[in-house]
């Protein structure tokens, strides 16, 4: 039998889950939201990203360590240009807005995805953020930017070769140090508002067996008590990890 060991092994078969240590959100439905009140795209993007300090606040207050929000997708490049400098500029004003105050409460900021076709100023701001808030012993909040899924296997397994590792010595463990979320444990529950049931390229190899909570709230409507509803819904799930119920087990 395998040996059960590190991040990318999880815990034997449980009963009903605790509270997560690791909450991935999907952001979604924004321009929904704003279409609905006959708002700009980007003035739902606002009000979306308003709400990132509500939630940070209920994910730390809850108990959940790590916190990685979905801002920006490889494939959301595609959208008109207007939008895609709107939301550059709007992550831009969040970092420069609140990394101070989220640094005071202990956060440690992280950046999840390519950073080199970033605007430089932003490029800048996100490294800034990170080293004023490397030593914070709270939550771990990354943000996913410009980040994808395949995008992140491919680079990893570009450095795994560049460095020269055997195959032989390549197990998940190492393959895990060569993500973007090096050190951060899997998601035990990823949640997705504004409907769409898919991963739209988020996390794939991280998402092997978290949990999912797709609720219908737009992103700017979710608020602390969609928050806790979903680590309800998940402290009611039965993870199996591909073992038995604890009833089957024998
Ligand atoms: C999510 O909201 C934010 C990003 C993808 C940048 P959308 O902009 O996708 O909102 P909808 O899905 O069009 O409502
Ligand atoms: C996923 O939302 C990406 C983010 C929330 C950043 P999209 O709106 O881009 O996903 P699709 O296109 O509906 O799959
Ligand atoms: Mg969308």
């Amino acid at each position: 039998m395998p040996e059960r060991k590190g991040s990318d092994n999880p815990a034997a078969p449980s009963t009903t889950a605790d509270t997560p240590v690791h909450v991935a959100i999907i952001m979604d439905g924004n321009g929904r939201w704003a279409e609905d009140r006959g708002l700009s795209r980007l003035e739902g993007h606002r009000a979306g990203t308003q709400n990132i300090r509500t939630i940070a606040q209920s994910a730390a207050k809850s108990g959940v360590k790590y916190l990685t929000l979905f801002a920006f997708s490889t494939e959301n490049w595609s959208r008109s240009d207007n939008e895609v400098t709107g939301l550059m500029d709007i992550l831009g004003e969040v970092i420069e807005g609140e990394a101070e105050e989220m640094s005071d409460a202990g956060v440690r900021l992280n950046h999840l995805g390519r950073i080199d076709r970033l605007p430089p100023p932003l490029q800048e701001a996100i490294t800034a953020a990170m080293a004023l808030t490397q030593d914070n012993t709270g939550l771990v909040l990354s943000v996913a930017f410009d980040y994808g899924g395949r995008d992140e296997i491919l680079h990893a397994v570009k450095r795994i070769i560049a460095d020269g590792v055997p195959p032989e010595q390549l197990d998940e463990a190492t393959l895990n140090r060569y993500l973007y979320t090096d050190g951060i444990p899997d998601p035990d529950l990823i949640v997705r508002t504004g409907g769409e049931m898919r991963l739209s390229n988020f996390l794939l190899w991280q998402a092997a067996y978290s949990e999912h909570f797709v609720t219908d709230v737009r992103w700017p409507d979710f608020d602390e008590g969609e928050f806790l509803k979903a680590l309800d819904v998940y402290r009611n799930r039965q993870r199996r990890f591909g073992g038995l119920r604890p009833s089957e087990a024998g």
